[in-house]
């Protein structure tokens, strides 16, 4: 859980500022990101990882412009996967030669605007390397292997397997290495991505072993790579216990990891998971069979418990003493799966209540959608018990 949030009194605070201020001046739903977090988890990513490689931030997580600025001003690089995300990184000062572009269906176009910026492509299929070689001869590219890993996440984010669509599976890699240089391509980095959300280490020993073993075949047939890039993927904690261990990585990478090759990790959740709380407020209780608590937020504004069945803690942003009951609670949007929490033991909020649904920070915002017509939310960014409007209401 967001280290920053704790309650004063009965009052929940986000770094010293009372989170119903923040409601009252801005309004409900809002997201609220605490900008220390964001500082504390950077420093422990480059405590950890930064000393053996190089990171870059996965902009998917959350491309709030704001929250860009101060992940690129603390030394992260971007992973981007559209043509919309490479700007947002380049607006936001990531210099072009810090970023690294992603994603299964990139565009000719893209392909284009990324090789004119000096944008490094991680290539995922032989159809995508013909049409960088079509772009541009002797571009350096890396090509994102499937290494047939299952990292034991949720399987719409599990990506390491055969059945994902996700880069060339392990046996095909050394004919697409061999087929990108026959094109005119140097291909010297090995790239890989295997899911998102991972809580233990040994998906990453095993597709880390079966990389290890690629690269050793494809120098021995005159292929230099120089260059792994780990992908992202590493877990938080969304209630008690504690976040995937970067120190684990740092030390089986130190421990058991050739050296002479460039290592690179994208983190995208881990940076910024903890930061966000969406806060919101209660319209109306319905008590029959099921305890209903109608929020004003929706799965629209919040996509991953219904997509996932993600847990988000949710918190009364004010303390009531009465005795708990079991209550769901649901947004205002027209589908059944738009449930945020399920049997929930809590007071029962009042009307007109506010709710903290925690641990919101990474795939909120950046996921959500106008469905139902609903206006896309407003983002507030704290600093030092400041909060700044980082996003207005509907943009
Ligand atoms: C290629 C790539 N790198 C990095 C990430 C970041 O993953 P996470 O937010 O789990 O660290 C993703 C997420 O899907 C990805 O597709």
């Amino acid at each position: 859980m967001n280290n920053d949030l704790n309650y004063q009194g009965s009052d929940l605070m986000l770094d010293r500022l009372p989170l119903a201020d923040v409601a009252k001046e801005f309004g409900t739903p809002v997201y609220v990101y605490s900008a220390s977090s964001i500082r504390r988890q950077a420093a422990r990513l480059m405590r950890s990882l930064g000393t053996i490689g190089s990171l870059r931030y996965a902009v998917k997580a959350n491309a709030n412009p704001a929250l860009l600025s101060l992940i690129f001003s603390m030394g992260f690089g971007a992973d981007t996967v559209s043509r919309g995300e490479i700007q947002a990184a380049l607006d936001a000062g990531c210099p072009a030669d810090r970023i690294v572009f992603s994603g299964v269906g990139k565009t000719p176009e893209e392909l284009a605007f990324a090789l004119d910026q000096g944008i490094f492509i991680n290539a995922e299929s032989e159809e995508e390397l013909a049409a960088i070689a079509r772009l541009q001869t002797g571009a350096h590219v890396g090509i994102r292997i499937n290494p047939g890993v299952d990292a034991h996440t949720h399987q719409y984010v599990t990506t390491g397997t055969e059945e994902t669509k996700f880069g060339i599976p392990i046996d095909a890699a050394p004919d697409a290495f061999r087929l990108a240089m026959d094109a005119g391509l140097v291909p010297d980095t090995i790239s890989t991505h295997i899911g998102s959300q991972i809580t233990s280490l040994e998906p990453y020993r095993k597709s880390l072993a079966r990389l290890v073993e690629l690269r050793d075949s494809l120098m021995s047939d005159g292929i230099p790579v120089s260059a792994l890039d780990v992908g992202g993927g590493f877990g938080i904690t969304y209630d008690e216990g504690a976040d995937f261990s970067v120190e684990d990585l740092q030390a089986l990478l130190h421990r058991d990891f050739p050296q002479g090759i460039q290592l690179s990790f994208e983190p995208g959740r881990y940076l910024v998971g903890h930061a966000g709380t969406l806060v919101t407020r209660v319209l109306y209780r319905k008590r029959h069979a099921t305890t209903f608590v109608v929020v004003d937020a929706g799965m629209n504004d919040l996509i991953r418990p219904a997509l996932y069945r993600a847990h988000h803690a949710i918190l009364p942003v004010t303390r009531r003493d009465s005795e708990p009951v079991l209550c769901d609670i649901v947004g205002p949007v027209c589908e059944s799966a738009d449930c945020f929490a399920r049997d929930v033991h809590m007071p029962l909020p009042e009307q007109g209540d506010l709710l903290a649904i925690c641990d919101t920070g990474a795939y909120g915002w950046s996921m959500s959608s106008t469905y139902n017509s609903r206006p896309l939310l407003p983002e507030v960014l704290v600093e030092d018990g400041e909060p700044a409007l980082i996003r207005e209401h509907g943009q």
